[in-house]
């Protein structure tokens, strides 16, 4: 299909979904068990209203749009999230994300299992441009030193460590077509080994996968600058809670951790409403996973429409919101109370 028809972010999926070999867009499409958590993290968003004030004067609010993440600029307030083996949709891989990301100022998190290497992507980065290289726990230290250094030398600057696989994943419709999960062993992740870890480089290292107030409470008692609110996208533990629920825990019961760490989230998010409610309850910036993915069937330009396609949509959803002004936005914009639709 003409890159034109692609109206929407689930758009490249149906596109991908004709176009793609069946095993790689199983292995994109992919979640854990029933698929439950998956299918939630999508759903969840529509569960809750939009409390739109009026006689606001929104004119400015695209100016609102940028954003800073772990001290770094960017021009939106959402990021590419890891994601393994770009290579499935389009031969350019990861370099098509980087040059996506360089050309509109956004951030790009490549995975610890991209296609190419730390070096490769390292190297089609534009000037001045923000990568940070996520990592899970390897065989050994002297092996996680090596990714560190890799990581630091190709200039990366920060690492986010993934802590929400310490098991195999159950998947079953990629287990179908005989892709398995990566990860193939019982890990032992725990806040020591986070200690150590902090002492092997000097890039900032920030968690992925914190799923409750408790851990989040843990992560800014064990000094972590930054954490992603995440279930893997659905992917690793069934009925696991997606963003907005584990955001929502957070602003009921520690509100404060929002001011005391830089908090990110990532699931499900496809249109800019999705956005707006994890934003509005204070989370800094929103990763996208699979709308990337599947928009790097068109390649560099695919993932730059995705992009502008969600910059566009935040913008005018905040701004038929009442938002003035993105940074200022307050959980107030949403009604937590009453169920919304079905
Ligand atoms: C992922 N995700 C992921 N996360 C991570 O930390 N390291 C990884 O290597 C991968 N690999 C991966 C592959 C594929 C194909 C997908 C779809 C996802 C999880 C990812 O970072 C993120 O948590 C979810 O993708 C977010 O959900 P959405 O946006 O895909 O709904």
């Amino acid at each position: 299909a003409s890159i034109d028809s692609v109206v929407g972010l689930p758009d490249f999926e149906f596109v991908a979904r004709n176009y793609l070999p069946i095993k790689n867009y199983t292995y994109y499409r992919n979640g854990a068990g029933g698929e439950w958590a998956y299918r939630h993290n999508v759903e969840v968003f529509q569960q809750y209203a939009i409390r739109s004030r009026t006689m606001i004067d929104i004119t400015n609010i695209e100016a609102s749009l940028p954003t800073q993440i772990l001290g770094h600029n960017f021009s939106v307030p959402f990021y590419i999230t890891p994601f393994s083996r770009a290579d499935l949709a389009h031969e350019g891989a990861e370099t098509n994300l980087v040059k996506a990301a360089a050309a509109q100022n956004i951030l790009y998190v490549p995975s610890h299992y991209a296609y190419q290497s730390i070096e490769t992507i390292g190297a089609a980065k534009a000037e001045g441009q923000v990568l940070f290289q996520q990592l899970y726990l390897t065989a050994n230290d002297t092996r996680t030193q090596i990714e560190l250094d890799r990581a630091k030398a190709a200039g990366h600057k920060a690492i986010v460590f993934t802590v929400d696989c310490p098991a195999p994943a159950n998947r079953h419709r990629a287990a179908r077509f005989d892709v398995l999960s990566l990860n193939q062993a019982y890990v032992p992740l725990t806040w020591e080994f986070y200690k150590k870890l902090t002492t092997m480089t000097d890039l900032p290292i920030i968690l992925k996968g914190i799923q409750t107030v408790e851990d989040a409470k843990l992560a800014l008692e064990n000094g972590v600058p930054g954490i992603i609110l995440s279930n893997h996208g659905g992917r690793q533990l069934d009925t696991a809670r997606g963003p907005l629920h584990i955001a929502l825990e957070i602003h009921r019961k520690a509100p404060e951790l929002f001011q005391k760490l830089e908090i990110l989230a990532d699931g499900g998010v496809r249109y800019g409403a999705d956005a707006l409610k994890l934003l509005a309850l204070g989370v800094k910036a929103v990763g996208i996973g699979r709308p990337f993915a599947f928009a790097n069937i068109y390649g560099q330009e695919g993932v730059e429409r995705a992009i502008k396609i969600l910059r566009r949509e935040i913008a005018i959803d905040a701004a038929n919101a009442g938002v003035a002004d993105l940074k200022k936005i307050k959980p107030d914009v949403i009604d937590w109370d009453t169920p919304y639709g079905y």
